[in-house]
């Protein structure tokens, strides 16, 4: 066991500060004015596959005292106590957010390292990626080892996705701790003891960033300016996804996606699950059940939709197999340390897997999605690759290149899915040439932002799920993954309407809203379930196609600073601990203003917390004063939804899918009550903006008699002419606009239809769906700055 011990020399040099203690060497760089970072300076360092931008080094300040060193940047302090070598890292109003046990500070031990920080009164835990339990993790301890969680439950640890990086709060404020080290890690935050919390890896160096608030959304803009951001995903890939275990063949495809479109239900992609291959082998088509590809994909996009294909690690070892064959010539896949390539099981039998750690390898991959890409396919599904095979035992000793610097499976293990992704996105990209792809992804690592969207992997049909997923999504999005969504309905068992109905209310307003289910399952197609379910599914499809312009700039907002679309409350209010406590642990705001509270399949009274502020209730506009828990009476169709006052939020006519013209209305809600501001976001959607001009980007300002909207910053020909701003909550009776009076006009006004045709005799219309003579206006909406002032 090796401790930290007594500090005998510091040395400043251009690369940051170098601290020699007795037994080991450390070194502090400072990032930037929010970010530390605190690591051994070792030739065993790994290639760190999290970290997208090298480091820069910031200016500091070093004052030494009789006792301790204070190294001062612009927002944190690093006191540096010499006897023995102990880090507390503060605000520099003094404000500790972490510091090293007294007794323990960070102890070298079993070819691993744990470092332990005092827990700190009242400390909360949030984020750790796709982690269950609370949205405060505080009391828990979670490993970092990516799983096929087949049959996860709500207290399932590990899950398919690592992400060493979390978000504390203490004494009101908030900081960040990302473990650079993708090995297996734990972290313990305050599990079975008073005293620490930890962070151990397992195998290799201690490598550490500590990042100062003050606020989540600071923290996150840095630690994504570290692992890197999301690029903007196609349009289409915002819209519904409808996927199952598995369509085939190819003629059910087409039925389900026709089903789509005579139902009137907006969709854009349908997914080829593992029947679309020849004998589940890797980029094959089945001889008989996907005959002609390119036909059912020309037909599929003649229908306005994209297909997505399942793409699983495990290659076949079959002779005259081409894909293996070309692996075994190219040398792409893993083995043992003596030279045996490794067989592991998977839906295919036994397959050789291709170490995706290996850059060489990676390209190999790519030749073939972008071989793929040339038959239509513009979206790719990457599975399995925790990596899953049947036994789960992958033997720690197989060897990785681990891009150079080699490994062992025990090193390669959580990157291994997150390089996959990486692949595919390369070789998509290259094949698509200029048109953005799409990749979901279900093992990843911290970073894997960068290449893919997540799914949360084989939930179940039932409440638990449908809660658990919100906490999901939105713990991911704290930790970096902004594109995220579970399966919809359940994958494993059979839901039943109202789960069902429940879960697609809540879907509508997670960023990847896709529906899936288990082979031998019941049908889980909106149709499935009777045909009031079928309008209730309807309706929120049509909200999600609405909704579409306000989602999309907030993607554009997540590839700018890291903010994910679906938001724990911990954003923006992380300091009223009443959305600690369950149920409102659950709620989530899609953007700043509109606050979603999903709820249970029967639920018919449902608690909710609205945080400080006035809320409209997002179907009626009654307005409710928040700092304070509400009991909302629901219908089976509605889940509580809320704007805020200040709120302003873009939305669009309904379409039947994302190819389709809206009708060149933009739609702008606005409620009345606060000041509020917005970044308002379009481009075709599809293409990759190389010059950065292709855009239509335009800042709105609301105030009290005002609504303004900023000259339009980039080149792109907005698809809207005319601007029509509905007023929530104004008494206003006048408008100006460029000097001229416009009228405020009214109209019944309904965000989703009332349900019409199942029963004609029973009480609908219902006027909780209805806001009555809803206020509007409308003017030309042009490049130009519009200026709106009610008087
Ligand atoms: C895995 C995936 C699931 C998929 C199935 C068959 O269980 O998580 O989504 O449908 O494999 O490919």
């Amino acid at each position: 066991m090796i401790k930290l011990g007594n500090l005998t020399s510091v040395m400043e040099s251009a690369d940051g500060l170098d601290l020699l203690t007795d037994s080991v060497l450390l070194k502090v760089q400072c990032i930037s004015s929010k970010t530390i970072r605190i690591f051994e300076p070792k030739s065993q360092q790994k290639a760190s596959y999290a970290i997208n931008e090298t480091a820069h080094i910031n200016s500091y300040e070093l004052i030494e005292t009789s006792g301790h060193f204070e190294l001062i940047s612009t927002s944190y302090k690093l006191i540096i106590q010499k006897m023995p070598l102990r880090l507390r890292f503060e605000t520099n109003d003094g404000i500790v957010l972490s510091e090293d046990d007294a007794g323990l500070g960070t102890i070298w031990d079993s070819g691993g390292v744990t470092c332990y920080k005092t827990l700190q009164s009242g400390e909360r835990f949030f984020g750790l990626g796709e982690k269950t339990g609370g949205l405060d993790k505080a009391g828990k301890q979670y490993r970092n080892w990516n799983t096929d969680a087949y049959g996860y439950t709500p207290s399932t640890d590990p899950l398919y996705v690592s992400c060493p990086f979390y978000i504390g709060m203490c004494h009101n404020r908030f900081y960040g701790l990302f473990l650079n080290n993708h090995s297996e890690s734990v972290f313990n935050f305050g599990a079975a003891n008073n005293r620490f919390s930890f962070f151990q890896a397992n195998d290799g160096i201690l490598d550490y960033f500590l990042i100062a608030g003050p606020t989540p959304a600071n923290i996150l803009e840095e630690y994504t300016a570290l692992t890197g951001r999301m690029t903007l995903p196609p349009l289409w890939s915002l819209g519904f996804q409808q996927c199952r275990y598995s369509y085939f063949p190819s003629a059910d495809v087409i039925r389900v996606a026709k089903t789509f479109r005579e139902k009137k239900l907006p969709a854009d992609v349908i997914y080829f699950d593992i029947h679309y291959m020849q004998d589940y082998k890797v980029f094959t088509w089945h001889k008989e059940h996907f005959s002609d590809p390119i036909e059912i994909i020309r037909m599929l996009k003649e229908l306005d939709f994209h297909p997505v294909v399942i793409l699983d690690p495990g290659v076949k070892i079959e002779e005259g197999y081409h894909v293996y064959e070309d692996g075994i010539a190219n040398d792409v896949f893993v083995k043992y340390p003596d030279g045996e390539l490794y067989s592991g099981g998977a839906w295919l039998g036994w397959c050789h897997f291709p170490d995706f750690t290996n850059p060489n390898v990676r390209t190999w991959w790519a030749k073939y999605v972008e071989h793929f890409t040339s038959l239509g396919i513009e979206g790719f599904w990457n599975d399995m690759n925790e990596p899953a095979v049947w036994g789960h035992h992958m033997p720690s000793i197989l060897l990785f290149d681990q891009d150079g610097t080699s490994g062992t499976h025990r090193d390669a293990h959580n990157v291994y899915g997150m390089q996959m992704s990486r692949a595919t996105m390369e070789g998509a990209t290259a094949g698509l040439v200029g048109l953005r792809p799409f990749v979901l992804t279900r093992a990843t690592f911290s970073g894997g932002q960068r290449y893919s969207a997540v799914w949360t992997g084989d939930n179940h049909s039932n409440d638990d799920h449908l809660m658990l997923g919100a906490k999901l999504v939105t713990g991911m999005g704290l930790s970096g993954f902004p594109f995220t969504g579970n399966d919809l309905g359940g994958f494993t068992g059979d839901a039943g309407a109202s789960l069902y109905r429940r879960w697609i209310a809540q879907a509508t307003f997670q960023p990847l809203m896709r529906g899936h289910s288990m082979i031998n399952s019941k049908e889980a197609e909106p149709w499935s379930f009777g045909e009031e379910t079928l309008e209730i599914a309807r309706n929120y499809l049509g909200l999600r196609y609405a909704l579409l312009p306000h989602i999309y700039s907030l993607f554009y907002e997540s590839t700018q600073n890291g903010m994910p679309p679906a938001r724990t409350l911990v954003f923006e209010y992380g300091t009223e601990w009443k959305i600690f406590s369950n149920p409102f642990e659950h709620q989530f705001t899609l953007g700043q203003h509109l606050l979603v509270c999903p709820v249970e399949s029967e639920t018919k009274i449902a608690k909710v917390y609205l945080p400080q502020g006035n809320w409209y209730h997002f179907l009626n506009d009654t307005i409710y004063e928040g700092g304070r828990e509400h009991l909302i009476e629901l219908q089976n169709d509605t889940i509580p939804l809320y704007a805020k006052a200040g709120g302003i939020i873009p939305m669009q006519s309904i379409v039947q899918s994302t190819n389709e013209l809206n009708d060149g209305t933009v739609r702008i809600h606005i409620y009345f009550g606060a000041p509020g501001n917005y970044t308002f976001y379009e481009d075709d959607g599809i293409h990759i903006d190389q010059t950065n001009e292709n855009h239509a980007l335009r800042k709105l300002h609301l105030s009290t008699n005002q609504f303004k909207i900023d000259r339009q910053v980039g080149k792109y020909n907005s698809a809207y002419k005319n601007l029509r701003l509905y007023l929530h909550g104004f008494e206003h009776t006048a408008a100006i606009f460029n000097g001229n009076a416009v009228n405020i006009c009214s109209e019944n006004f309904r965000f989703m239809p009332a349900i019409s045709n199942f029963d004609p005799y029973e009480a609908y219309p219902d006027t909780s769906k209805m806001i009555e003579r809803l206020h509007y206006l409308e003017v030309p909406y042009s490049p130009n700055e519009i200026i709106i002032a009610f008087i």
